[in-house]
């Protein structure tokens, strides 16, 4: 492959992914049907604790993030596990058939679960919109901004004098001066490779 960045150039969004009992940060939703309830889908990697928690519940929530989104959200569902973490403690949501939907956001997509299709990676989660709301009529935040702003954003501080790798998908930090053989990074899951070091 000459160079696959150009998969950056498909235009998704960012999004909090919700369901009865977790979340997480999504981009690879799509718009796959038209009329009064749409179908819509999302790509959900297997090793993501909303997966699971996806194939107990008939229902899931997509909360479309703005341009001016408090990047700590993106932290909090994107780089964290539910199986760890209580993602929603610290932030703010409006429940809407039993969902949680995010308030800083610039709206949600609530869709019944009618399908779905596994890879090897990835359950696709094919759902029905079924109510749907806008709270602010601003710019959605793309994937392809948040890749280009991802350090500004984040503001990445690595603990000084010490050699961290940062995940350049999620932004995961791993403290040492090598990555083990065969390392993935333990949130989204890509390989090393996808590793870039920051020396302090
Ligand atoms: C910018 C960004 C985009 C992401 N896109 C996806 C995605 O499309 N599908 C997915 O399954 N995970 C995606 N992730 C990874 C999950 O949000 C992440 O692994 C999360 O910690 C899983 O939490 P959970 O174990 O509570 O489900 C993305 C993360 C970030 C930061």
């Amino acid at each position: 492959m000459k160079n696959k960045k150009i998969t950056r150039k498909i235009t998704q969004g960012m999004y909090v992914l919700t369901t009865n009992g977790g979340g997480c940060i999504v981009d690879a939703v799509s718009q796959i049907s038209t009329g009064d309830n749409p179908y819509i889908s999302v790509a959900v990697m297997k090793n993501n604790y909303t997966n699971e928690l996806l194939k107990k519940n008939n229902k899931f929530a997509l909360s479309v993030l703005g341009m001016n989104v408090d990047p700590e959200i993106i932290k909090t569902f994107g780089m964290n596990s539910m199986k760890k973490v209580d993602k929603f403690k610290k932030t703010e949501t409006t429940e809407v058939e039993g969902i949680k939907m995010i308030n800083d956001s610039l709206g949600y997509m609530l869709c019944e679960i009618v399908d779905s299709i596994d890879n090897d990676t990835h359950t696709l989660f094919i759902g029905k919109l079924i109510q749907a709301d806008i709270y602010q009529d601003k710019a959605p935040m793309s994937y392809g901004y948040y890749q280009e702003n991802k350090d500004e954003l984040l503001k990445v501080t690595t603990k000084k004098g010490k050699t961290a790798w940062i995940c350049t998908v999620c932004g995961y930090l791993y403290y040492g001066e090598e990555l083990p053989e065969e390392f993935k990074c333990p949130i989204c899951g890509v390989d090393k490779t996808l590793f870039k070091k920051e020396e302090k």
